[in-house]
């Protein structure tokens, strides 16, 4: 039997487990009388129609999600989708217009002011697109930064900050000044101040965007690895779809400020909600991102059923080579249960309509 270890399953919240990130019914209005419009039929217009009776613009619609400890969640939509209204609502950078917002068990929403700057000193950090580093002091001065702020002492602090700026790859650099750096190494210093606070949960609003795409992909590459080793709790915004699942156990997408679909990388692209989201993954290469329960087929009669096991949440790709090599067909497993058959032709179908597609779009 062919052995094959078992990907990562996505992280969710367990049903009695406690989340890193709880939001309900999140709304941010803009605008002049934004608080009256919740509660009364004004809230179900679309935006535009919202905007043109009430010069009310709609940020963030009734949104409610969870997101897991150590879970890595992407937030994905179009320009002006709402992403980072909502990023700066879960730690109250904007005020919520209604809704409700737990960080760790804390309530933001209801908390006060000092409350609220002690939790996100200590909850959170967040890595913007434009890196906000102070100019006038070197790396290490503006890793330390949070922790000054904090009133740690000057030799703790600076040790503290020498060890994360090894781990993000910076060694070495610790007296230059920002400008100094690329802006690679720049956005590094980013994500070693938003670590050095320690925090749970990780918010990032488009950190890599600005970057060209080889140092960016080296970027989510260091966000991967050091999820790996810190495993942080990170809600994390992109416009970038090979981005979200790349990174992401879960992704959600925002039109219009709402939510359309919240699922793991295969689920979104397996089963996009409406023509928004299918215009999204069109381009994703499918064999990379389905599992196999999303091509396997029932068993037949005629079926031998001792070919070699796999997971059903196997990605295709990784599958196809031992499909294709064995002259059984695979059986795909669910919780010690064969719930599937996958075999040549299975693998072929998705692999073949990849292939066809990148011909008619190049
Ligand atoms: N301070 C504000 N006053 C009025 N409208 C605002 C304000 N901030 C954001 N908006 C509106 O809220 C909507 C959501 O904007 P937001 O910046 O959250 O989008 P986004 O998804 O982050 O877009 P981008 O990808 O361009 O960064 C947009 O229509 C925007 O014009
Ligand atoms: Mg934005």
């Amino acid at each position: 039997m062919t052995a094959i270890t078992e990907p990562e399953p996505a992280t969710r919240v367990p049903p009695n487990g406690d989340a890193a990130l709880t939001v309900r019914n999140l709304w941010k209005i803009f605008g002049k009388g934004s608080d009256r419009v919740i509660g009364t039929p004004d809230a179900d217009l679309s935006r535009a129609d919202l905007k043109e009776k009430t010069g009310c613009v709609v940020g963030v619609k009734d949104v409610s999600f969870e997101v897991a400890p150590g879970e890595v969640f992407v937030v994905m939509g179009l320009s002006g989708s709402g992403k980072s209204t909502l990023v700066r609502l879960l730690t109250r950078l904007i005020e919520p217009t209604a809704g409700h917002v737990e960080i760790d068990g804390h309530d933001i929403v209801s908390a006060s002011e000092s409350e609220l700057r002690d939790l996100r000193r200590t909850h959170t950090s967040m890595v913007f697109q434009h890196f906000g580093l102070l100019p006038h002091r070197q790396v290490l001065d503006n890793v330390a930064y949070g922790l000054e702020v904090r009133g740690v002492g000057k030799k703790e602090r600076r040790a503290k900050a020498s060890e994360i700026v090894e781990l993000v790859g910076l060694k070495g650099y610790e007296r230059s000044y920002p400008d100094q750096l690329s802006g690679g190494m720049q956005q590094r210093v980013g994500l070693a101040r938003a670590l050095a606070n320690d925090p749970s949960l990780l918010l990032f609003d488009e950190p890599f965007s600005a970057l060209d795409p080889l140092i960016r992909r080296d970027m989510q590459n260091e966000v991967i690895r050091l999820h790996h080793e810190l495993g942080k709790t990170m809600v994390f915004i992109t416009h970038d779809l090979a981005e979200a699942l790349k990174l992401g156990d879960r992704i959600m997408i925002l039109r219009d400020g709402e939510i359309v679909q919240i699922g793991t990388p295969d689920e979104v692209v397996g089963a996009p909600a409406d023509d928004y989201v299918r215009d999204f993954v069109s381009d994703v290469p499918r064999s990379h991102v389905l599992t196999l329960k999303w091509v396997m087929r029932d068993p037949r009669p005629d079926d031998d059923l001792t070919g070699p096991t796999m997971p059903c949440d196997t990605i295709v790709r990784q599958a196809a080579k031992a499909v294709l090599d064995s002259d059984l067909p695979v059986r795909v497993m669910d919780n010690g249960e064969v719930v599937g058959i996958v075999d040549d032709e299975e693998i072929l179908r998705v692999v073949v309509a990849e292939e066809s597609h990148e011909a008619a779009s190049s």
